[in-house]
């Protein structure tokens, strides 16, 4: 027995130094952590329970039968954040690449189906030179096996990506089907085809970290939510992440309570507002004011800066925030804000996370531009995302809700639960402005001062259209607050929805505008 225990821990030495030390070297020279670092980095300490360390590729071509290490490219199995059960996939890049052979892919299948079957989220930790290629079409076929596996988890448990190296060809879907993409600044990429064919093909020139980095993608592209400074921030920020999300759409999201009194009330509010409806202010500061400890933990913060999507606790409830940003394009809805948007109302309403909507909106942004990239679609995209979202909907407006954006941003008619406006509110069809040059034409084209008869009738129409008492009137808004006590209403809202039940017409799935 003594022989055969020493064997079993040389095998196990030999699978954990994965392609071997000179190669762990590279992966350290080159920025990167090894990947059963990151594990370590990732999970609670001494949680790691580790699955198939002794699975090996079955290649014979191209001299691979004389190549083989334990594992195979990627460390398998589960472990605790913060005590709570999730399952884990790392490539170790020091294998092959840590190239996807059907040895591999079936170890990232195994883990997926345990995760479904007791319902606890994936984490992918991606760092591979893509399909191996010794393999050929066996290894394509281990992608797609894993490609349908991410869509069949989709909305059932959380998954998220983390790239921390190459990812590139086919291999890129594999995180984009998932709820989250982590990517590190300056040593991760992702890519369809990298700047090699993309010379070829179009003649520009493009580094790998321009075309697929990091920052491209979490401002260009969107494919990215996160860009971070380093794998260990990654990691960490994926930890962060779990502690507002449930384990699966069957769960509630983990409660926390703070020392954040839920009934602080937070003066400061009442004069945030400027006193010229033009000038911008920053909903970031109301979100941090509002929410428990100030923390709020934005997604996407790059991308589509008009709208700010995100996490955090209200009396210790985790929430999505969703908000339109008047410190950026006015707020205004554009493509790129209504796919980002609606993106996030739909993970959180696939798992049970209330919506809280702070709403300062002008309407649309015009132009070609906007059109023909399809705004009408996109902006549909947001519009289908609240109107079919049934967790707890709260909406807050702050000051402008005109045109269709009214409608848009959780109102009451898309099933906004509790509607809230603050005094400084301003709900109508279109600005004043608009509105005026357009039902008072021909009376201001008559007037022998047209500059002051547009004045008088915007006046007019903002003490009669540009408040929140003609939408309160008729119920549309459930109360005019004063913006000091926000955190309180919002609090006992998120109280009186806890057992909310609601539901859509049986279907086999919606036709989202996409
Ligand atoms: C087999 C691979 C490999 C691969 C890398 N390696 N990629 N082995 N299959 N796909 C091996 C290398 O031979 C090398 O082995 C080791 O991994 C490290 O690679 P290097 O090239 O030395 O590292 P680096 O310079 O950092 O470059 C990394 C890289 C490059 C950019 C990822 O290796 C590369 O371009 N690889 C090929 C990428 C690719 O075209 N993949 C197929 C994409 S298509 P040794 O023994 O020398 O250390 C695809 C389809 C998916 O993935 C389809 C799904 C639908």
């Amino acid at each position: 027995m003594k022989d055969k225990l020493k064997q079993l821990q040389e095998l196990r030495e030999k699978s954990k130094l994965g392609g071997g030390q000179s190669r762990i070297e590279d992966q350290h020279r080159k920025g990167k952590l090894t990947a059963r670092e990151r594990i370590d980095i990732l999970l609670d300490k001494n949680s790691f329970e580790e699955i198939d360390m002794f699975v090996e590729h079955r290649s014979h071509d191209f001299g691979l039968e004389k190549q083989k290490y334990p594992g195979d490219g990627v460390v398998t199995g589960s472990g605790m954040i913060e005590g709570r059960l999730v399952f884990v996939f790392s490539q170790d890049f020091t294998v092959f690449g840590g190239s996807l052979s059907e040895a591999h892919a079936e170890k990232i299948c195994k883990i997926m189906d345990m995760a479904m079957k007791v319902g606890a989220p994936v984490i992918g930790l991606n760092d591979s030179g893509g399909a191996r290629i010794q393999e050929g079409v066996v290894s394509l076929g281990g992608y797609a096996d894993i490609f349908l596996r991410n869509t069949l988890a989709s909305g059932v448990i959380p998954q998220i990506s983390a790239v921390m190296g190459p990812c590139a060809g086919g291999a890129v879907y594999s995180p984009a089907i998932t709820d989250f993409i982590m990517m590190v600044k300056n040593t991760s990429y992702m890519f369809v085809t990298g700047p090699n064919v993309v010379k070829t093909v179009t003649h520009e020139d493009v580094t790998s970290e321009e075309l697929g980095g990091a920052i491209t993608h979490a401002t260009k592209s969107g494919v990215a939510h996160y860009a971070c400074e380093n794998e260990v921030e990654c990691l960490q920020s994926i930890r962060k992440l779990f502690s507002f999300i449930p384990s699966n759409n069957m769960d509630d999201p983990p409660f926390k309570q703070s020392k954040d009194s839920p009934y602080r009330k937070e003066e400061k509010l009442n004069s945030i507002i400027p006193d010229n409806p033009t000038k911008p202010y920053d909903m970031k500061e109301v979100i941090r004011m509002i929410v428990d400890d100030s923390d709020f933990f934005e997604v996407h913060e790059l991308f589509a800066q008009n709208i700010i999507v995100g996490f955090a606790r209200i009396g210790g409830y985790s929430v999505g925030v969703i908000a339109n940003q008047p410190a950026v394009l006015a707020g205004v809805l554009d493509n790129d804000s209504s796919i980002k948007g609606g993106r996030f109302v739909r993970f959180c309403d696939a798992f049970n996370i209330p919506l809280v909507v702070f709403e300062d909106v002008p309407g649309f942004l015009p132009g070609t531009e906007q059109e023909w990239r399809g705004i009408i679609k996109n902006g549909a995209k947001l519009l289908y995302a609240f109107c079919e979202a049934t967790v707890p909907k709260i909406t807050v407006i702050t000051r402008k809700a005109y045109g269709g954006a009214y409608d848009v941003m959780n109102s009451k008619h898309v099933r906004g639960d509790f509607n809230f406006a603050w005094p400084s509110a301003e709900i109508a069809v279109m600005g004043p402005k608009g509105a005026v040059e357009i039902i008072f034409k021909k009376e201001i084209d008559k007037s022998e001062d047209k500059e002051l008869a547009i004045q008088q009738k915007e006046q007019e129409f903002r003490e009669k259209f540009a408040n929140p008492y003609v939408a309160a009137a008729r119920g549309y808004i459930d109360d005019v607050i004063e913006p000091s006590e926000t955190r309180n209403k919002i609090f006992k809202a998120l109280k009186i929805l806890e057992n909310k039940v609601d539901t859509n017409p049986k279907k086999k799935h919606g036709n989202i505008p996409l």
